[in-house]
């Protein structure tokens, strides 16, 4: 790997007047500042910026982020070999309180975004939707607030999204369904209200939904059905409804009984009732099934006959 001489930086000695300088022709209008400057440049001043929306460090992980060396040498930070631009920030359980920069959009070969368990607080920025290489977006565990950016559902080579154990708000955009490689959405346990969005129903490589302990209301949409490559589904603890075949009956999502690769089911504390759907037998791969706190199966034991067609079934 080439790591080129800090000093072609200009950093090692007066470094405060060639850094002032250079955020000040950075925040000149684009036209300005195109061509004047490389993206591994632009890489540099990102970072430096993301440093700088950080206010407390208490384990110094960003004491190396320093002119002394590359920014590729800095902790968490790795770039490409060929192209020397940055391809991942990774700072998982840093103890970092702060918020997460605008400019992190900047970062035009990004695919590893992993900054769980931390403090980070404030909005996802919309920025993030311009890192059309990301792969992996990966925040549980912080603070995050405000809503899931939409824009993210321009990130069309994301495999995970984990934003579980936040503080996020408003609705799962329906925009989000357009991402044909995502394997992994995690958004459970934030205080997301609205309908799971019919579109998610395009998600057709998806193996694992959380949507666990939110403020979900509605129906969740028939649509789940086709996600054929589901392995993992959670959406109890929230404030969802059956299925609602007609407006009276509030049942299983039989649509579920589609996804005939499931392995753990959680509709627990919804507000289901009637029999259980005996087509859940047709769900040769399910190890795990919550139905705690529901109506289901009250009328006869045969309900959970079922059951008895699996080897390993917890329920
Ligand atoms: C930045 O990239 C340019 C070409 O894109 C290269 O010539 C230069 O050496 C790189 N500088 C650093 C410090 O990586
Ligand atoms: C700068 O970073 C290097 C490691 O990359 C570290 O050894 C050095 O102590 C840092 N300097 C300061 C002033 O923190
Ligand atoms: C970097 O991001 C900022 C804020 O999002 C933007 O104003 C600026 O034009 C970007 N710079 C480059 C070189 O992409
Ligand atoms: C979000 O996406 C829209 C539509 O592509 C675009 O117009 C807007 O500039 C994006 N916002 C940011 C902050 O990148
Ligand atoms: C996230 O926080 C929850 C609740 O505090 C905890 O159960 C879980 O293990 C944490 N996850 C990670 C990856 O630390
Ligand atoms: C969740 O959001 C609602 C408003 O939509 C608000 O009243 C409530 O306090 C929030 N709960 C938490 C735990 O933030
Ligand atoms: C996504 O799903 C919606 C609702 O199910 C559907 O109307 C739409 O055509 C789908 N879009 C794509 C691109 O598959
Ligand atoms: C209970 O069983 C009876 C008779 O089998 C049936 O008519 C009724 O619809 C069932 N009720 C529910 C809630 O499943």
């Amino acid at each position: 790997m080439k790591i080129p001489n800090p000093t072609f930086w200009g950093f090692s000695s007066s470094s405060a007047n060639i850094l002032l300088l250079v955020f000040v022709v950075m925040n000149l209008p684009q036209n300005v500042s195109a061509g004047r400057f490389d993206g591994n440049e632009t890489d540099r001043i990102a970072l430096l910026e993301f440093k700088n929306q950080i206010s407390s460090d208490p384990k110094g992980v960003l004491n190396s982020w320093n002119h002394s060396h590359h920014h590729c040498q800095w902790q968490g930070i790795r770039c490409d070999a060929r192209h020397q631009m940055v391809i991942a920030l990774n700072l998982p359980g840093a103890s970092l309180s702060g918020s997460i920069s605008p400019r992190t959009g900047n970062h035009s070969f990004l695919k590893f975004i992993h900054l769980e368990e931390n403090q980070f607080h404030g909005g996802i920025p919309q920025e993030v939707g311009r890192l059309f290489r990301l792969r992996f977006l990966n925040l549980p565990n912080n603070t995050m607030n405000g809503e899931m950016p939409v824009n993210v559902s321009q990130c069309s080579k994301l495999r995970v999204i984990s934003l579980n154990w936040n503080k996020l708000e408003g609705k799962n955009p329906s925009e989000l369904g357009s991402l044909k490689k995502l394997e992994i959405l995690y958004v459970g346990a934030n205080n997301l209200t609205g309908k799971i969005p019919s579109t998610f129903g395009n998600l057709s490589s998806i193996n694992a939904l959380s949507f666990t302990f939110n403020n979900l209301k509605g129906n969740p949409p028939e649509e789940i059905s086709f996600l054929t490559s589901l392995i993992f589904l959670a959406m109890g603890s929230n404030k969802l409804t059956g299925i609602a075949r007609n407006h009276f009956s509030r049942k299983i999502p039989v649509s579920v009984t589609n996804c005939y690769n499931l392995e753990v089911i959680d509709l627990g504390n919804k507000k289901l009732e009637g029999g259980v759907p005996y087509d859940l037998r047709h769900l040769l791969n399910l190890r795990i099934l919550s139905l705690q706190r529901n109506l289901l199966g009250g009328n006869s034991t045969k309900d959970w006959d079922f059951s008895y067609t699996f080897d390993k079934l917890q329920i």
